[in-house]
């Protein structure tokens, strides 16, 4: 139970009473995930879902030689529902970026709770619909955007969510090499380089080690389309 005072502080679980945050607690097991392993593949068939506590996990899809990341997810944020819910194969890969602690809701208790706990089913609905609307938004910026403006987007969405402030500016407080912008952005690396120091010529962003600093949010913001 030394989970549950954690999960209600956190995300999508805030909004849920104490005794449905005890039912997921009690029918899910504890898993220790290392830097740099799958969960699980894309087009397997899916068993189970999973509830970050602690680290982080990317989600993507592959396609060729190319990747493109479609979320990192955190401490209270979840990952799996898709299969479970329409019985097809997992739509998306999972790994790892860091050592992470995950809870794990086999298939059949995963139903059994959103059957029964409408108040669990609805929270889960509305972060489906928050990730949908995102996905719009992306596919709207992939369709009518170009690279410069989706960079400048995501440089901006990545600050609000690791944004930390420092004396240079608004310090995205993860390490994003220009291939993990690449993969989140659907574009080539060789680009993403391009683009950033062209940011970083127009005193848009710098760097602080390995850190990127947003140093004018507002000149970044006219970029985006
Ligand atoms: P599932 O299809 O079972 O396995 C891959 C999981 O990745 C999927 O369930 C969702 O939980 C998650 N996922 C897929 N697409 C997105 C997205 N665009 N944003 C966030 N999570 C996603």
């Amino acid at each position: 139970m030394e989970h549950l005072k954690y999960l209600q502080k956190v995300t999508f679980f805030c909004e849920m009473n104490k005794s449905d945050l005890r039912r997921i607690v009690k029918i899910g097991k504890k898993q220790i995930v290392l830097q740099g392993r799958t969960i699980f593949n894309e087009n397997t068939s899916g068993e189970r879902f999973y509830i970050v506590i602690s680290g982080r996990i990317k989600i993507f899809t592959i396609s060729g030689e190319k990747k493109k990341t479609l979320a990192i997810l955190e401490k209270g944020e979840f990952f799996g529902e898709m299969a479970l819910l329409d019985m097809e194969p997992r739509s998306a890969s999972s790994i790892a970026l860091q050592d992470s602690e995950l809870i794990v809701i086999k298939k059949q208790d995963f139903r059994k709770l959103l059957a029964k706990q409408p108040n669990i089913a609805f929270q889960i609905m509305k972060t489906i619909s928050q990730r949908l609307r995102q996905a719009d938004k992306e596919i709207e910026a992939l369709t009518f955007g170009d690279v410069i403006g989706r960079l400048a987007n995501t440089l901006l969405e990545l600050a609000k969510k690791y944004g930390q402030n420092s004396p240079e500016g608004i310090k995205i407080n993860m390490p994003f090499s220009h291939q993990d912008i690449a993969e989140l952005i659907g574009t080539g690396r060789e680009m993403v380089s391009r683009v950033l120091n062209r940011f970083r010529r127009l005193n848009c962003i710098t760097y602080s080690g390995r850190l990127l600093v947003l140093t004018n949010r507002d000149k970044l913001k006219q970029w985006v389309r």
